[in-house]
């Protein structure tokens, strides 16, 4: 009999938490490692740090026999994890830096969109200050500026006003608050509808979609105040509909993963779609060139499929007719936040009442920003928790959700109240 799979998860989210969750339920695997991991996930796994930079964590995989790696988070994609994997003959989950392009550069996504007729925002790339300051003084608004690379999810600025407009290009191109990042910027139109996350597995020629997510991008209830990693979200969303759904796939999956296989950057791994879904159909807001987070702890959990023969699968080219099972109950998570977050927020409280969240039925915990100090666990970041909830509608996964939400306690925690209420106004 075959030896049971030995994993690495790079990263110590809840988005890693939920990928440890779904590969300790494959009776394929037998040892999950994480690094850096976090004490939710060092219960079905060990967490460990590792010294170094992708090079070392290679090393490292080599000499633990590691079957299979799945990154998490992008930086250690734009940093070339899987070109050295792959160098070294080790199978990763995640794409090369070369293909990762369509999300650490925004002008290469643009530019290669417009290349591929892909369906996005009209768009101008700006070098310099006094170029880009002229263009939006002339422009009608609101209009939308983003810094080129990476900028955790802090890059964008959707300007209502000149104003805001000038603020935010001083700010990227003069101050440089996001460094080499912002040297160039993209000024694109403004997109109305509705937004919605598609994640697809690819597996360099072939594509598997999972069922649309809506994550919750706003710091507070009813989508105000500043942008955030992600708030909460629920798995599927009514927005994308079956043939919605055949349209994200035709107009831009499938023209996605030719055009970079065309343009020998052939894309393995998962290709998230951040879509605006107009009047005029699904427009990509943004490629993602990973899984999202919160929406993996809410798409995951409803995959009833083996996670790690997708993965193996999408690694090794054999995606080809793969069909995926789902759970048909609705997924929502809710994430707990240190109050002050996404700006400067206290670390270090002891969160109380994990125990009997855990214990209700059909409610995952996943831990993101948490610290083992003795024998109690502890916030250490700005979303601490995520806490998912399966229901027969959305009502029901957010009345148990928000249940036990109720029971967990820590001091200055915040969390939205709204979760997926917006989809119960849609449905209306
Ligand atoms: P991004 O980091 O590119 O996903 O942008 C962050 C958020 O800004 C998105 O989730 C949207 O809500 C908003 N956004 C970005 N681009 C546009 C656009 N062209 N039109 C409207 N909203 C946008
Ligand atoms: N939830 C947004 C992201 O993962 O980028």
């Amino acid at each position: 009999m075959a030896l049971g799979k030995r994993v690495l998860i790079v990263g110590g989210g809840g988005r890693e938490h939920a990928l440890a969750w779904a590969l300790d339920k494959s009776p394929l695997v037998e040892t999950i490692f994480c690094v850096p991991g976090n004490p939710g996930i060092a219960q079905i796994g060990t967490c460990l740090e590792v010294d170094g930079g992708v090079a070392e964590l290679a090393e490292w995989a080599e000499e633990k026999e590691i079957d299979l790696t799945v990154v998490g988070p992008e930086a250690y994609l734009s940093l070339g994890i899987a070109d050295e994997f792959q160098r070294r003959g080790l199978r990763l989950f995640g794409p090369t830096n070369a293909a990762a392009a369509l999300e650490t550069s925004k002008v290469f996504a643009k530019e290669f969109m417009t290349r591929h007729r892909i369906p996005t925002a009209s768009y101008q790339v700006f070098s310099h200050y006094e170029e880009a300051l002229d263009y939006v003084r002339k422009e009608e608004f609101p209009l939308v500026i983003k810094a080129d690379g990476l900028a955790a999810g802090k890059g964008v600025t959707v300007a209502g006003e000149l104003a805001e407009a000038e603020e935010a290009l001083h700010d990227i191109m003069v101050e440089g608050v996001f460094g080499e990042a912002g040297s160039t910027v993209v000024i694109e139109s403004f997109l109305e509808g509705e937004e919605a996350s598609v994640l697809a597995f690819c597996d360099g020629e072939n594509f598997v979609t999972m069922p649309a997510a809506r994550d919750h991008k706003r710091a507070y209830d009813g989508d105000q105040g500043p942008n955030t990693g992600g708030m909460g979200a629920y798995c599927p969303t009514s927005i994308i509909t079956a043939s919605m759904q055949e349209k994200v796939e035709e107009q831009i999956l499938a023209p996605a993963l030719k055009g970079m296989a065309k343009e020998g950057r052939p894309y393995v791994g998962v290709l998230y779609a951040g879509l605006m879904i107009t009047k005029a159909g699904p427009q990509v807001v943004e490629f993602n060139c990973r899984f999202g987070d919160p929406e993996t702890q809410v798409i995951l959990p409803r995959l009833q499929s083996d996670f790690y023969t997708i993965l193996a699968k999408t690694v090794a080219g054999e995606l080809e007719g793969m069909e995926l099972e789902w759970d048909p109950r609705l997924a929502l998570c809710v994430i707990l936040a240190s109050g002050g977050y996404p700006g400067d927020y206290q670390v270090g409280y002891p969160i109380e009442g994990l125990e009997a969240a855990a214990a209700m039925e059909d409610v995952i915990i996943f831990h993101a920003g948490t610290t083992r100090r003795g024998g109690q666990i502890a916030t250490d970041g700005g979303r601490v928790l995520g806490i998912t909830a399966l229901g027969d509608d959305l009502a029901g996964a957010a009345r148990r959700s928000y249940e036990a939400c109720d029971l967990v306690r820590f001091e200055n925690c915040y969390f939205r109240k709204d979760i997926g209420r917006r989809e119960e106004g849609i449905h209306r």
